[in-house]
């Protein structure tokens, strides 16, 4: 109440949401920054907005500007805190979403408490009930960076120090928000851990979990272990997975080279994604996925659960460490135990999501019997994988190093020219086939100064082999990888860009064999039908929808015509 008081005091019609987030200070913004970019990340209520500092040359910073409370709204907002912290009800279904039941629970208060909290208008009552909602179901100040979709990661260094975003546009940049109190920022941090179902303190200072919204945290607490006092970071899980033709229409990929990795994905060759950090590789993993045929058993086993194949015959596995409160320490189950167990799974694929230790062995033996592998490993040249292969611990064989069909290399690049407004993207630098130990044979790689590939099939062995094994002559397999590439491009160009809809759409072409945008003469569903007048005479046109890449070019489509009536 005192922070009621001093308003009136100071006689201040309005707060700004310092007030409701204590603890947290709003960098100010100075005079000569210049605004490069605005955006709304929760309407009506909180905008991001970049300044540049002219005077450190490319010094971009992360603005959160949410919407103000007056006086009588932050009284409203500190009752109803008040009425919150007394009478929320755990929710009965616990896989009901925290935003929306909380959102419930406030419009059951407000109707009951309806006389001792008074009246306001529609409008103030949504600034109240926003506050409300992300202080006690989102992550409070933090919330509008958690929401905002160009965010990578968000994290902190330590107090007094502002938070620093990964913009997709920006990389990494400071925002105006910064801890400026010790309690409340070693209170957030076991709040994150809460969230996440987990514990920190000075005892078990550091902490590695999955947030509800699958986000990845990383904390450490006080200055058990990091000197500069508690600090976190929150590596932002995509709801929406980024499919293979998001890939294409990023440049991450051409067409051609998806075509590539579908044929023999389909004829269960064997994948390793190598990259640095951050590089795209599990992305990259999850998005080929999608090119298994569906009808295959997936196993999946990883430390963090990020992979989401389409496959219905999927099966999860995720690794735990014991637990070791009191005497009693529970087993801990790794990565080496979980892909030896997924060998009586009988699957088809197993995929690891990064081998870094003993199951690389293990891996490397199912592909030997006849399963299908793919993996990624955090490296950045094929040598410096083949000699960690090679030697402790994952002492894999010489000889079995060819049994890894296919290595690709995906890194974070500047490229020369901007693409849609981005100086940076990920590329698939190379891609090579393994012949032999130390026998490599280039397949594609990118261009840095054109930003193009250079990918040549014929040199292509894997796909000779698998015409041999289906009795096909090799041109009748380039010719089919082709077609592929035509359907990729395709589906680029009309946006089909989900996990799902690109799974259903492979499956029809599988059935079909059908690339037309016409097939059988009826237009395809997403094509926009318009009428246009030309001299005077009418047409039916049909157009790509709006927003959709050419992979050929890169740039966006946007209802190009391609069929007159
Ligand atoms: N092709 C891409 N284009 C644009 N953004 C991408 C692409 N691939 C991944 N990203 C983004 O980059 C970030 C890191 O991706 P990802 O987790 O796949 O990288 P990683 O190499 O597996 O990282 P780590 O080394 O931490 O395991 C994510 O926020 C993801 O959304
Ligand atoms: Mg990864």
């Amino acid at each position: 109440m005192w922070l009621l008081d001093k308003f009136r005091r100071h006689g201040r019609a309005r707060a700004i949401p310092e007030h409701v987030d204590l603890g947290i200070s709003r960098l100010e913004l100075k005079e000569n920054y210049k605004l490069v970019e605005k955006y709304v990340v929760t309407n009506p209520h909180a905008q991001v907005l970049i300044y540049q500092d002219p005077e450190v040359g490319a010094g971009f910073h992360y603005f959160v500007r949410e919407v103000d409370l007056n006086a009588v709204e932050f009284e409203k907002y500190d009752k109803l805190m008040k009425i919150f912290s007394k009478e929320l009800e755990p929710p009965t279904d616990l896989e009901v979403d925290a935003a929306t039941f909380v959102m419930e629970q406030a419009h059951r208060l407000l109707h009951e408490y309806q006389k001792s909290l008074g009246k306001l208008d529609k409008e103030s009552w949504g600034r109240v009930l926003y506050f409300l909602v992300r202080n006690v179901a989102g992550y409070g100040a933090l919330d509008p960076m958690i929401r905002d979709q160009q965010i990578e990661d968000i994290s902190c260094n330590g107090l007094d120090k502002p938070i620093f975003v990964w913009h997709r546009k920006y990389e990494s940049i400071p925002t105006n928000l910064l801890f400026n109190d010790e309690r409340v920022y070693n209170d957030f941090i076991i709040k994150l851990a809460h969230k996440a179902s987990k514990h920190i303190s000075s005892a078990n200072p550091m902490l590695d979990a999955t947030l509800p919204e699958k986000h990845r945290m990383a904390a450490t607490f006080q200055k058990e272990i990091s000197t500069h006092g508690s600090s976190f970071c929150i590596r932002k899980f995509r709801e929406d997975p980024i499919s293979i033709v998001d890939q294409i229409g990023f440049g991450t990929m051409p067409p051609k080279l998806a075509a590539y990795f579908w044929t023999l994905l389909e004829n269960r060759m064997n994948f390793m994604i190598i990259g640095g950090t951050g590089a795209g590789k599990t992305s990259l993993l999850n998005a080929l996925l999608s090119l298994i045929s569906p009808n295959e058993k997936v196993i999946t086993v990883e430390e963090v659960a990020e992979l989401n194949p389409p496959h219905e015959n999927w099966v999860p596995l995720v690794s735990r460490k014991g637990f070791l409160f009191g005497s009693s320490g529970g087993t801990s189950i790794d990565l080496f135990d979980l892909v030896k167990l997924s060998l009586r799974y009988r699957p088809d694929y197993i995929v690891v999501g990064e081998v870094r230790g003993a199951e690389a062995f293990t891996l490397f033996q199912a592909i030997a019997t006849g399963h299908g592998g793919l993996c990624t490993m955090h490296a950045d040249t094929l040598d410096h994988v083949v000699k960690r292969l090679t030697s402790e611990p994952m002492n894999i064989a010489k000889v079995y190093i060819p049994l890894m069909n296919i290595a690709l290399y995906v890194s974070r690049v500047e490229l020369p020219f901007e693409k849609d407004g981005l100086k940076f993207g990920r590329r698939i630098r190379d891609v090579w086939e393994i012949e032999d130990f130390e026998r490599y044979r280039v397949i594609s790689s990118w261009d840095p100064k054109k930003d193009t590939y250079d990918i040549d099939l014929t040199k292509s062995v894997k796909l000779r082999h698998i015409a041999e094994l289906k009795g096909l002559k090799f041109k009748d397999i380039l010719k089919e990888v082709e077609r592929r590439e035509k359907l990729l491009t395709l589906m680029a160009k009309l946006n089909t860009r989900s996990q799902t809809e690109v799974v259903r759409r492979i499956q029809e072409y599988l059935k079909t064999g059908e690339i037309s945008l016409f097939p059988n003469g009826v237009p395809d569903s997403r094509l926009e039908v318009a009428e246009v007048t030309v001299k005077g005479r009418k047409y039916k046109v049909w157009r790509y929808p709006k927003g959709g890449y050419d992979p050929e070019t890169g740039q966006k489509v946007g209802g190009r015509i391609i069929k007159r009536g």
